[in-house]
């Protein structure tokens, strides 16, 4: 019984592993293990022999149980040691970088001419992309038939056979929002309204759908002086450095006198640079909300008088920016979104900077 003793808990103490200790346990006090068959032999013992072998036996059997429990303990903690050796955090150490999406230059610029106008006193309005043909024409001072509906290649919204009403349209500029704000707020009036307008157009300069900012200011004596002096004011803001305008008579049925405004650039190598150069290019329209528009907002036209323009936003993200072509705009191609879009913390602020 010694020798098993020593036999046993040797092998328990120098066992590598679990599966080891397993074993060893199953040779000893498995069903044919050792020490199992002595005991099997305890009947076969007078009693006096068994009075002495039982109980060394008994502990014997106590003494293996305990050691593989210690010893499994110790592998156990062993185990443990070598893992938390070996599987450390550094919770010092840098983030991975994840990919992330980028701003798209429209919505970017959209941002910017919004902190430029938020900053002279304009509220940001909005209105319906699908619009009826009242605010859209009507109310604009283009009655049916009127010349300038066919120019706007307008799309016309389905309709359902019963329906007489003259069909919705997708609306062609953000003008019918000066209705809108008009009929909501009443006068004195600034507002912006920058969104999607819709025209039947594919080429280079010209999407199906693109963006506009329109603005309306509306007062009592609000003159052309003040248009020039915000459209200077913005320009110069948006593209940070001195740009000249040229206001060049023109024709909107909405304003009367009207005037498209071009801003001083130079065509250098194929490349456009504004704000300087003796080059002009064209970016908004404008004039004095003529006083059909006033009465279709609800507003007394010999009380208030004001300006309003219209500036094409993604014209402005291209040359802003160096962006040739307009059609990527709206191709959703990551490679371009990636090289052309915006960081979405580097969100446009006056006092940030807008790029
Ligand atoms: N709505 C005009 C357009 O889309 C632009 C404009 C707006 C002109 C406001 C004058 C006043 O072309």
């Amino acid at each position: 019984m010694n020798d098993l003793r020593k036999r046993y808990l040797g092998e328990i103490a120098g066992a590598a592993d679990e599966a080891a200790l397993e074993r060893l346990r199953v040779a000893a006090l498995g069903k044919k293990g050792e020490v199992s068959l002595r005991m099997r032999e305890l009947g076969g013992m007078t009693p006096e022999e068994r009075q002495v072998a039982g109980p060394a036996l008994n502990a014997l059997k106590g003494e293996i149980n305990a050691a593989i429990a210690a010893k499994r303990t110790a592998l156990e903690d062993e185990a443990l040691d070598a893992r938390l050796k070996e599987e450390w955090l550094d919770v010092t150490m840098p983030a991975r970088q994840r990919p992330h999406g980028r701003i798209h230059p429209v919505s970017q610029v959209t941002e910017e001419v919004t902190a430029v106008l938020a900053d002279m006193g304009f509220s940001v309005a909005e209105g319906p992309q699908i619009e009826s043909d009242w605010y859209n024409f009507d109310a604009l001072n283009m009655p049916d038939h009127h010349p300038a509906r066919t120019e706007m290649d307008t799309f016309y919204m389905a309709q359902a056979a019963e329906d007489d009403r003259p069909p919705h349209v997708l609306r062609t500029h953000t003008s019918p929002v000066q209705i809108r704000a008009l009929q909501d707020c009443g006068a004195p009036l600034r507002i912006i309204c920058p969104g999607r307008v819709y025209r039947a157009d594919y080429d280079q300069t010209h999407t199906p759908m693109f963006h506009q900012v329109e603005g309306l200011a509306i007062d009592r004596d609000i003159s052309m002086a003040n248009l020039k002096w915000v459209l200077e004011e913005f320009f110069s803001a948006f593209f940070g450095t001195t740009v000249k305008t040229r206001f060049r008579a023109s024709h909107f049925p909405f304003t009367e006198p009207s005037a498209e405004v071009d801003i001083q650039c130079s065509w250098k190598g194929g490349t456009v640079k504004v704000g300087e150069g003796d080059g002009w290019l064209e970016v908004l329209g404008s004039g004095m909300v003529h006083p059909k528009v006033l009465e279709a907002g609800g507003i007394d036209p010999s009380e208030w008088q004001g300006f309003a323009f219209g500036i094409g936003i993604d014209r402005l993200a291209m040359l802003k920016y160096g962006i040739p072509d307009l059609r990527a705009f709206f191709d959703s191609d990551l490679r371009w979104l990636r090289h052309y879009g915006f960081a979405p913390l580097d969100v446009p602020t006056l006092h940030g900077g807008l790029q």
